[in-house]
């Protein structure tokens, strides 16, 4: 970390006090986190978002969609400030508004739209989210995709999966006892999905072809060469990770839950984790007493993740100092209207 960089963080907010609450998702680097009010996984700083109404400000060091849904859940008077504006998300970028509309019509045209409820992960668009209010269902996260596809199937037959197609098969598979076969995946870049009407009245869990282009890199040969390499090791991944990957698995589950587990973790255990670098790096060094390894060197940090650095904090933090409010994420009222109906859903979730 630069001190002088971190000495003008630590002085703007100083300077804004209460005026301003900083959000820090889990995969931030450890200069930038080192800096949040509150840290968690995407559903703990979704409940978060609006814990500090007096904050006229709040600085998400995170991605879009999770500013983007701070930004639905607080009152108007407050302001949400996204540090670097191109720190997107590859997975939430694979399913567009319109190609979802596409889809609902498919499903519409196949008799099987008004028996579906769709179930979007966090990691997605406001504009998904809406439509996802729009038709009855839920958002989820990582955290409580058991939880929102249990009450998503009370409320319908069958569930279109947006925009991860893992998490989906993974939650539906390892928790709602589904098999393989009960999943299809629809692509949106395929005429109807690649899918025939048979297969759409089939299917349990229509599940949309997108992935995260970090947890989607990790194999099931790493989690053999890793048990080969550690006798005894725990292997420990997130559900963004592929089905294969999964199962060969000991432990899954959400940023938060895997910093629990090493909590939890006898000293002298070994563990080998599946998730973003900066969160392995960061368990590594708060935990000496344990070996902890990244379960494959090959793998690079979220890169969208990365861009928010101490430069663009103390260039948030310092305009808000001079009365320059900059990079706000808003979301407009007809959109966040129906966004907030799938998002308070998600919160009204049983615990
Ligand atoms: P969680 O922190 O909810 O596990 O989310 C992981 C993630 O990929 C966020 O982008
Ligand atoms: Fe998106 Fe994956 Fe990065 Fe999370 S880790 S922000 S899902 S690309």
């Amino acid at each position: 970390a630069d001190p002088a960089l971190a000495e003008r963080i630590a002085a703007a907010k100083a300077a804004l006090g209460s005026r301003v609450f900083v959000l820090g998702h889990h995969y931030q680097r450890d200069d930038v986190i080192a800096f949040a009010d509150v840290t968690g996984d995407s559903f703990k700083l979704a409940q978060q978002a609006a814990a500090r109404p007096e904050a006229e400000f709040i600085v998400f060091c995170g991605v879009h969609f999770m500013a983007e849904s701070a930004d639905i859940l607080t009152g108007d008077h407050q302001r949400v400030i996204l540090p670097d504006m191109a720190a997107g998300c590859s997975m939430a970028d694979m399913a567009t508004w319109e190609q979802v509309e596409d889809a609902w019509d498919v499903l519409a045209d196949a008799g099987v739209a008004d028996r579906t409820i769709p179930v979007s992960y966090m990691n997605s668009s406001a504009a998904i989210k809406a439509f996802t209010g729009r038709h009855g269902g839920t958002i989820c996260t990582s955290s409580n995709a058991h939880v929102a596809l249990t009450w998503a199937f009370e409320q319908g037959e069958k569930v279109l999966f947006l925009p991860d197609q893992h998490l989906g098969r993974n939650t539906a598979v390892r928790h709602l006892g589904m098999s393989l076969e009960d999943c299809v995946v629809y692509d949106p870049h395929k005429p109807n999905g690649g899918l025939t009407e048979r297969q759409l009245q089939d299917a349990k869990m229509i599940l949309w072809r997108g992935h995260c282009s970090v947890h989607g890199r990790f194999t099931e040969q790493n989690v053999h060469d890793v048990r080969e390499r550690i006798p005894g090791v725990n292997v420990l991944v997130h559900p963004e990770c592929r089905h294969e990957v999964v199962s060969a698995a000991d432990h899954v589950g959400s940023t938060e839950h895997i910093i629990r587990t090493l909590e939890a973790a006898p000293a002298g255990s070994a563990w080998a984790i599946g998730t973003e670098l900066n969160l392995v790096q960061r368990l590594a060094k708060q935990h000496p007493d344990k070996q902890v390894v990244f379960l494959d060197k090959t793998v690079c940090y979220c890169s969208t993740m990365n861009r928010i650095d101490m430069p663009h904090l103390a260039w948030a933090l310092e305009s808000l100092v001079e009365g320059q409010v900059r990079n706000v994420i808003t979301v407009d009222a007809e959109t966040a209207r129906y966004a907030k109906i799938a998002l308070d859903q998600m919160l009204a979730l049983p615990g």
